[in-house]
């Protein structure tokens, strides 16, 4: 058994992931992640708040004390709360059934639907279903409450409120990509990694729900939440507000002071291009401007950049009549998560027919951003592709400052 107790009758059972290099397939793991889960113990019975991935099913049985060593002190559980069906916390849900054979899932209607068709588990005796509002009681004065928060980040996700501890188990909400390095709350860790790693993980992953984060929002933090436990990185207590604040932001899509320039590049004009209206946002007055050749930066990297600040400048070169791939799929995952808001710039480069900058400009323009200008450069620099850029980066930059 290896539980790290959060507060009383609170334990941690969760496990990091150090091994996976993309999280579902797609999204860079530098630091690793965390699968969290939590034990609530009631003076009569215990629950298990949401499982790990399956590859990790090991360790988080070492945890619990059911790794098959009869030495071991084996965690007694009553419940499974389902609170999120996606596998990396819902993995090892058939395991951990052998292993308590017992075991109530408690779960909503959609997430039961999700049990059958992942895990073909179906017997009707195994689940205790619940609705949005319903509570179940581990003892007297330790209660769950369940909210349900669709969209959050699948539709059948939830939270659950355990009143007695000021207490939210918010599944993804509030969640970072980060391994927990010997923390697990988060004033036992720097803050400051996982802060940055909010950002990309948002962005990444719950970006495009941001109207349903709103929602569960305000159903949930009028509770008065003391302690916000995520599926992912950090249990948040000291720095709670900065945390919800984060994702209060970008749920609203409120963007930071700042211009990220994205640009593809195969011989290096476009990204001469790039730099000199970076330089030009600098000596105007710009304090943050991120740069991202998108052969160069991982997708993920320039989603959360392009997400975080308000100023995106896009740049690239035509390929086969079209933007460059890398910067297609950077506007790609701007049209999908519906990214409003931005002031916008963008040029092209081409060597004999022209498309890429009338691309940029429809895509910005059926996205709703303020297009400041664009320009578009035959092959190489010159000194009126210079005057341009300076031309383009002055108007983001008033715009920005304004
Ligand atoms: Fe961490 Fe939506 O799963």
């Amino acid at each position: 058994m290896n539980l790290k107790e959060i507060q009383p009758d609170v334990y941690y059972c969760g496990v990091n992931d150090r091994v996976s290099t993309l999280f579902e397939g797609l999204w860079p793991l530098p630091n690793g992640v965390s699968y969290n889960s939590y034990i609530v113990r009631g003076p009569e019975k215990t629950a298990l708040i949401d499982t790990v991935h399956e590859a990790n099913t090991p360790e988080f049985f070492h945890a619990l004390g059911v790794s098959g060593n009869a030495s071991e002190e084996r965690v007694k559980i009553d419940y499974l709360i389902v609170n999120h069906m996606e596998p990396d916390h819902s993995g090892a849900i058939p395991l951990l059934l052998r292993a308590y054979p017992d075991l109530k899932i408690v779960a909503n209607r959609v997430a039961i639907g999700m049990i059958k068709s992942f895990y073909g588990i179906s017997q009707p005796e195994v689940f205790l279903e619940i609705k949005d509002g319903d509570t179940l009681s581990l003892g007297e004065g330790m209660e769950l409450k369940f909210l349900l928060t669709p969209m959050v980040h699948w539709p059948e996700t939830m939270m659950t409120w355990l009143e007695a501890r000021k207490t939210l188990f918010t599944g993804d909400a509030f969640g970072t990509f980060g391994a927990l390095d010997g923390g697990i709350v988060d004033d036992e860790l720097d803050t400051e990694l996982y802060r940055s790693e909010m950002y990309r993980y948002y962005s990444n992953i719950v970006g495009k729900y941001g109207v349903p984060v709103q929602r569960a929002m305000a159903k949930a933090l009028p509770l008065g939440a003391e302690w916000v436990c995520p599926t992912h990185g950090p249990v948040w207590h000291t720095h709670l507000q900065e945390a919800v604040s984060l994702y209060d932001r970008l749920s609203r899509q409120e963007w930071e002071d700042g211009v990220t320039i994205i640009y593809g590049t195969m011989y290096g004009n476009t990204g001469e291009a790039a730099d000199a209206i970076a330089r030009r946002l600098k000596e105007r007055g710009v304090k943050t401007v991120k740069v991202h050749n998108a052969s160069h930066s991982t997708l993920s990297e320039m989603i959360s950049d392009a997400f975080r600040y308000k100023g995106l400048i896009v740049g690239s070169p035509t390929y086969n009549g079209n933007l460059f791939p890398p910067v297609e799929a950077l506007m790609k995952s701007m049209e999908v998560r519906e990214v409003k808001g931005k002031i916008f710039a963008c040029f092209g480069n081409y060597a004999w027919a022209p498309a890429a900058t009338k691309i940029l400009n429809d895509k910005g323009t059926a996205l709703g951003w303020d297009n400041m200008g664009s320009f578009t450069v035959k092959m190489a620099m010159d000194s009126s592709a210079y005057d341009s850029a300076a031309g383009v980066a002055d108007s983001v930059a008033e715009a920005l400052l304004s």
